[in-house]
């Protein structure tokens, strides 16, 4: 979704703004702009699509302020063109926004019959356009954008600056996060702290229902009724990680082939390697006595909560109840307060999944968070935080935060299983040391089956279907294929439990649509290879993704068959994750599309 940056610098800001942008690309947008305070003057760049189109502009025209905020936008309320980029000027008041404001079309109706003109079609316009209004009135500043705030509805993070005060920029919080950075004689402000890791490791993180008002020397925070807040300064870790691609031709690519390392970090915190069991986490959350789970979640992330599902009541007994953030928020469901809650987000700021998370709070549910981003607005509002240790995803495609979620989650299931007496010492020992084996697996999957997908992958291109089929934890996986392929190389794909094909996807079965089956030699084999049998028999091109022991038992004829290492049931969703998001990938890269930004999608979607 948007980035948002700002400076109140002692140095011109226009390359600084536009480097932290850079940082902020990740999140997804079509077009950005920056602009400064100049000699008491407000001045911009904007332009349609990619920062270095932004770029180009400014090496045409620079800008030379010391004071400035800028902006990636996602088009929400009219169309990414460079009228409707930001920063919006309305006399002498700049803005930049990231959400929505809902009441846009009131507030806009209001200020038209009150002679405004609007020169764009954004819902963010209406904000600068009541902020110069009040000031017209006489109000003064501070009190202009208290007003304000206080007729807004809806989610957003904004900031403004104005054209007569080079020393102050003003940013609210209602929804996506915004964190101040303190530096020397400068303030600096961001979407997130990763945009900020340049300039600073001093992060303030604002509220929801924060705002702040920023000069060179330091900042206050208020409440939307105007009271002083005390909001704690933290060192980010943010600047230790290196958003680099290295030798990748993407991040995503990148980011897949770094799993076995990262997967193993994620193990390293949740098992301890000398006890090869799983680490005691009863203190943050105590699975024994709960009577059911609540997982919420939004895209990958929710479908790593419904592979954990299986986990959770399998080993755990432990009655899951699971849906889509976007409709678990509002499907009051009767929870009891007994249950416990995870919610499971890689950046933490998924408006969906905070309203879940807000409503199992309301009901008195102890919440944990399964988060990647550990200042993240989720993982600050839940009593148990679970790191997952991947380090920032910046390929939009969820990849290696999908593994180490799952391994994650995996642990925490198996720490249930114990706790509630459904394990014995000798069964943990074993999953666990499965587990302890993956990160090697993964590298050998890496590394012996790319010249293969590749070649795979150029053939799955040309088809305009593809549907994906699955049973147990390969069911989810199968969403989690279509979701990927679909998402990165715009080929319609569509997964299935592999029991459902006969209750009406078999009608789509023909040589035009290609069944990518998903099964290790597990419970359901036989199963699915039934499944299998019934695509072949009309017809269908068949792609198996099976283990040593299924290709060995199964002799139908394939249009490719990827081969596993046999591994255990409880490692095999990360394991067969590999394949599908490779076989994306290479797809997304023969279909040239924007693979790490694909067309019309954010990182964080922090509006509904
Ligand atoms: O940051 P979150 O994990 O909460 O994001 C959830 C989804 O938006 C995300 O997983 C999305 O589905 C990915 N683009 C999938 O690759």
């Amino acid at each position: 979704m948007c980035g948002i940056v700002g400076i109140v610098g002692n140095q011109p800001v226009a390359g600084r703004l536009v480097d932290a942008l850079r940082r902020l690309e990740y999140r997804g947008y079509d077009s950005a702009g920056v602009a400064v305070i100049e000699n008491g003057k407000l001045d911009r760049r904007r332009a349609e699509g990619k920062l270095f189109n932004l770029e180009r502009v400014l090496s045409d025209s620079p800008l030379d302020g010391h004071t400035g905020i800028a902006h990636t936008r996602w088009a929400t309320h009219g169309a990414p063109t460079e009228d409707n980029a930001h920063p919006h000027f309305v006399d002498g008041v700049a803005i930049v926004h990231n959400g929505i404001i809902e009441n846009f079309s009131e507030l806009r109706d209001e200020l038209i019959a009150d002679g405004a003109k609007f020169s764009s079609q954004t819902d963010t316009e209406v904000v600068a356009q009541l902020v110069a209004r009040e000031l017209r009135n006489g109000v003064e500043k501070k009190a202009a954008v208290q007003s304000v705030l206080s007729r807004l509805k809806g989610a957003y993070a904004i900031a403004l600056m104005f054209a007569d005060d080079a020393d102050t920029i003003m940013a609210a919080r209602s929804g996506p996060p915004l964190a101040i950075g303190h530096g020397k004689d400068e303030m600096f402000l961001g979407s997130d702290a990763i945009a900020l890791a340049p300039f600073t490791n001093q992060i303030t993180y604002l509220q929801d229902g924060d705002w702040a008002i920023l000069h060179r020397h330091g900042a206050e925070i208020l409440d939307f009724d105007g009271n002083k807040v005390d909001r704690q300064k933290q060192i980010s870790t943010a600047a230790t990680f290196l958003v680099d691609k290295g030798n990748h031709r993407h991040f995503m690519e990148k980011e897949i082939y770094d799993q076995p390392e990262v997967v193993s970090h994620a193990l390293a915190q949740y098992v301890n390697f000398n006890t090869g069991l799983v680490r005691d986490i009863a203190s943050s959350i105590d699975f024994t006595k709960m009577p059911s789970l609540a997982i919420s979640a939004c895209g990958t992330a929710y479908l790593a909560g419904l592979v954990s599902k299986y986990w959770f009541e399998r080993l755990a007994r432990l009655p899951v109840e699971i849906d889509v953030a976007s409709e678990f928020r509002y499907r009051e469901i009767p929870l009891p307060a007994e249950a416990g809650a995870l919610f499971i987000s890689q950046s933490g700021e998924t408006a969906d999944t905070l309203a879940s998370l807000r409503y199992c709070k309301d009901n008195g549910l102890n919440i944990g968070a399964v988060v990647n981003t550990v200042e993240s607005t989720i993982a600050r509002e839940s009593d148990a935080i679970f790191p997952i240790m991947a380090g920032p995803e910046i390929g939009v495609a969820s990849t290696k935060a999908f593994t180490c979620q799952l391994t994650v989650l995996a642990a925490l299931a198996i720490g249930a299983a114990r706790s509630r007496g459904h394990i014995d010492e000798k069964q943990e020992a074993e999953l666990v040391h499965h587990l302890v084996e993956m990160p090697r697996m993964m590298s050998t999957v890496l590394n012996d089956i790319q010249p293969q997908i590749e070649e795979l992958a150029r053939e799955l291109s040309k088809f305009k279907d593809v549907l994906y089929l699955g049973r147990g934890t390969s069911f989810p996986l199968a969403l989690e294929g279509a979701l990927k392929l679909k998402e990165i190389s715009y080929i319609h794909a569509e997964g299935y439990a592999a029991g459902e094909l006969k209750h009406g996807p078999i009608a789509l079965i023909d040589e035009e649509m290609p069944v990518i089956v998903i099964a290790p030699h597990d419970r359901f084999f036989e199963k699915t290879v039934s499944n299998m049998q019934e695509v072949a028999a009309r017809g269908g091109r068949i792609i198996f993704i099976t283990d040593e022991a299924g290709a060995a038992a199964s002799n139908l004829e394939t249009m490719a068959t990827i081969v596993l290492p046999n591994v255990d049931e409880i490692i095999s969703p990360m394991i067969f994750a590999l394949p599908i998001q490779l076989l994306a990938y290479h797809a997304a890269v023969f279909m040239g599309t924007d693979v790490d930004q694909p067309r019309n999608l954010a990182k964080s979607v922090t509006v509904e």
